[in-house]
């Protein structure tokens, strides 16, 4: 679970300690940040970040966890100004070569991401938020309640994709993927019943725009770089994909943490999980199940997996065209420079994956020969 960096960033215990941090006494400064930001005050967020830039010295004194912790915090003020309407960069050039440094020591992009928005976020009276509304809250509780189980789903998904589909382990391991995923359904299912789409659309969306750095366009902490998109590269994108998911897939892996865009090296350009399970059914279904009675069992599990991730994308998409509908949004695409119908292709391939699992009914012939037999 390392990388370069030799540590997981991800882990539980990091993850508590990194809330804990506040390299650049950012706790206060954060709190007046949601008042500058209800004003429009733009001159207050540019002062206030510039009175938190660390100098150089200061950063390389910083463990690999304070690091994460200052970029979570300067990330807020780079995400507000540009809410407003200017890029933040040109205002305050000192921060640039602290966000490369900060980048360079974590081994991840030289901007804040959803894990620092989300995970790395202290809870209670510390708690970063642009807004300070409760649906904000809601918003950033749902991504924290998945990122646990998808660092669990995703190993899973690595051991899935080294085993024999026809392999006794292969359905338990299939099993307990699913059981990961489903927290992505709950998560969803909050949302819909504590944020609404004109919030998002109308009182957040802004704070997840791009910005510009060292001539870089960096998308903001948005929940579009949740790597379910990740399960699916293992499972059936690597080879069953679109050139826009694909594409869509390419331009998100760059935000995730090094093990899981270590993950997705490995994953592209293997045969996909359900590519090797359709291989192994070949012309003969029938004669397949006879030979590997595993192979059944895996099937069903897999087909579970799929409507379990449909689910999540049905009920998502549902919010999602609401809080994109032409009347209401201020953008037209997601913050992750995604549209509406991208989601819907997700689901539409999602979805012509799940009938590669459903079991070809035995053949007539084949019924004829075990009645007669
Ligand atoms: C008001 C709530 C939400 C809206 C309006 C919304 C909207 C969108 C949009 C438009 C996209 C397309 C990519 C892009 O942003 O450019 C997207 C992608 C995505 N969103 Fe959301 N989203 C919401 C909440 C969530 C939550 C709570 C989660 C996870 C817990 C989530 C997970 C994802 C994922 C994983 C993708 C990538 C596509 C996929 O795997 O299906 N979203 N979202």
């Amino acid at each position: 679970m390392t990388s370069t960096l030799g540590i997981d960033l991800g882990s539980s215990p990091r993850t508590a300690v990194i809330r804990e941090l506040d390299p650049l006494a950012a706790d206060g400064p954060c709190l007046d940040l949601r008042h500058h930001n209800e004003r429009s005050d733009v001159p207050a967020l540019v002062a206030a970040l510039r009175a938190l830039v660390p100098s150089a010295d200061e950063v390389a004194g910083y463990s690999v966890e304070a690091c994460v912790a200052a970029m979570r915090d300067l990330g807020m003020f780079l995400g507000s100004i540009k809410r407003h309407g200017p890029e933040p960069l040109p205002l305050v050039p000192e921060v640039l070569p602290v966000l490369l440094e900060l980048g360079r020591r974590t081994d991840m992009v030289p901007r804040d991401t959803v894990h620092h928005y989300t995970n790395w976020n202290p809870t209670g009276g510390r708690q970063r938020m642009y807004t300070g509304d409760i649906q904000e809250a809601y918003l950033q509780e749902s991504v924290r309640m998945v990122f646990p189980h998808l660092r669990e789903a995703l190993e899973l998904a690595e051991r899935l994709s080294g085993a024999e589909v026809a392999d006794a382990k292969f359905a338990a391991l299939t099993e307990e993927l699913t059981g990961h995923v489903e927290a992505m359904v709950s998560a969803i299912d909050m949302v819909v019943a504590k944020v609404s789409p004109e919030f998002f659309a109308r009182g957040l969306r802004a704070y997840f725009e791009e910005i510009t750095l060292d001539g870089r366009v960096l998308l903001g902490p948005a929940a579009a770089q949740v790597p379910l998109w990740l399960i699916d590269q293992a499972i059936w994108a690597a080879d069953n994909s679109e050139p826009e998911y694909e594409e869509f897939l390419r331009d998100s892996v760059p935000y995730s943490l090094p093990r899981w865009r270590e993950l997705y090296d490995r994953w592209t350009g293997v045969p996909s999980v359900v590519t090797r399970l359709v291989e192994a059914y070949g012309d003969d279904p029938d004669g397949a199940e006879r030979r590997m009675p595993g192979l059944r069992p895996s099937t069903e599990a897999l087909a579970r997996l799929l409507r379990v991730i449909i689910v999540f994308r049905g009920r998502h998409l549902g919010i999602a065209r609401k809080a994109y509908d032409a009347d209401l949004r201020l953008y037209p695409v997601g913050s992750g420079g995604a549209s509406v119908d991208l989601l819907r292709q997700i689901i539409d391939l999602t979805r012509a994956t799940a009938r590669l699992t459903r079991r070809p009914a035995p053949s007539a012939a084949a019924h004829a020969e075990r009645r007669s037999a």
